[in-house]
């Protein structure tokens, strides 16, 4: 895959960032929501690539852009094939309350690479590169945070758990607060708090518990490029969901889904854009003069290389950010 495309994915999150953000704290999630799938469809349509989405914004007759199955791209007959998982704006409620943790992101792999995940829970666990290997889904919590503690070289005591701030989880939250652990909920947002524990200085060490499964494909995309640990289970909370997981072929629905069964391969490209605040990555600064500011991460399995971009935007311009 031509190392070029990172780049432009950027762009796509940039353009859907760039969007989202003026909704910010207006109390209109779908507004907010819809800002952003325009303006990352956009900029998908300038990329020379023939792309299908796999993680999208639902079903066909459900969403009007960036649906299941949609065909993305300006696609000549060199275009390389591609699936593609986005989520726009991963934390529309973040967004329509002013609430931090908000970030559009993109990832990419050769067609057949990513996970065709059904919209409905996941349980998930998720740590850094140091942990790969060790951890497992299938391990008590206490017994995941005896191999961190050796892994990281730190007592228990200073290992700090992140998990949405969910009823789902008061369970998990007096057991890992029993085996000693520090706790930080977070409201929103699971797929930048998943990539927070690859991070020795964003103050998460772990991330456990149950959020959206086409989150959980696209943070072990991410993951894959910084060499972190990622495993899933699909959660339906349903018979109908469950017998939907097997319609869409999906035969072991309880199945732990390694980061290679989510994410398959290493030719995975990874690029995501602060809408509001957070830990990775600062939201949009509007400025003087019809200014505007992003921060972005991008990253590709295939070298692990990591870069953050700050880019100014001069939307006067780009018609197409006009208010
Ligand atoms: P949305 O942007 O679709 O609202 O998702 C935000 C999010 O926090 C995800 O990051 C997370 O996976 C999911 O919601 C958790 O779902 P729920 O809010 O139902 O607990």
């Amino acid at each position: 895959m031509d190392r070029n495309l990172a780049l432009n994915l950027v762009r796509v999150t940039e353009a859907a960032a760039l969007q989202a953000a003026r909704h910010l704290g207006r109390g209109d999630k779908e507004k907010a929501d819809q800002a952003a799938v325009n303006g990352m469809r956009k900029m998908f349509d300038t990329l020379p690539i023939d792309g299908v989405v796999v993680i999208g914004e639902g079903e066909m007759d459900e969403a009007p852009m960036l649906y299941i199955g949609e065909q993305i791209g300006k696609c000549t007959k060199d275009s390389v094939k591609l699936d593609i998982a986005v989520d726009p704006l991963d934390g529309t409620t973040a967004v329509a309350k002013g609430l931090d943790n908000a970030i559009s992101v993109v990832a990419i792999a050769p067609r057949g690479c990513l996970l065709h995940a059904p919209d409905m829970y996941m349980n998930k666990i998720a740590a850094g590169p140091k942990a790969a290997g060790k951890i497992s889904l299938d391990l008590p919590i206490e017994e995941n945070l005896k191999i961190l503690s050796q892994a990281l070289n730190k007592d228990i005591e200073d290992i700090t758990v992140t998990m949405l701030d969910r009823p789902r989880h008061n369970e998990l939250i007096e057991r890992v607060r029993k085996a000693g652990a520090r706790i930080k909920l977070f409201q929103d947002g699971d797929v930048a708090a998943a990539i927070a524990t690859c991070f020795d200085d964003l103050g998460a060490d772990i991330m456990v518990g149950i959020g959206g499964a086409p989150e959980g494909v696209i943070a072990a995309a991410a993951l894959k490029c910084l060499g972190g640990e990622f495993q899933g289970r699909l959660h339906p909370m349903t018979e109908e969901e469950r017998k939907r997981c097997i319609d869409m072929g999906i035969e072991d629905v309880d199945k732990l889904l390694t980061i290679d069964d989510l994410a398959k391969g290493n030719e995975i490209m990874f690029a995501a854009t602060g809408i509001s605040n957070g830990e990775l990555l600062k939201g949009v600064v509007y400025y003087e003069n019809n200014m505007a500011k992003t921060y972005s991460v991008v990253m590709r399995a295939e070298t692990g290389t990591v870069r953050f971009i700050e880019a100014i935007h001069r939307l006067d311009k780009k018609p197409e950010y006009a208010k």
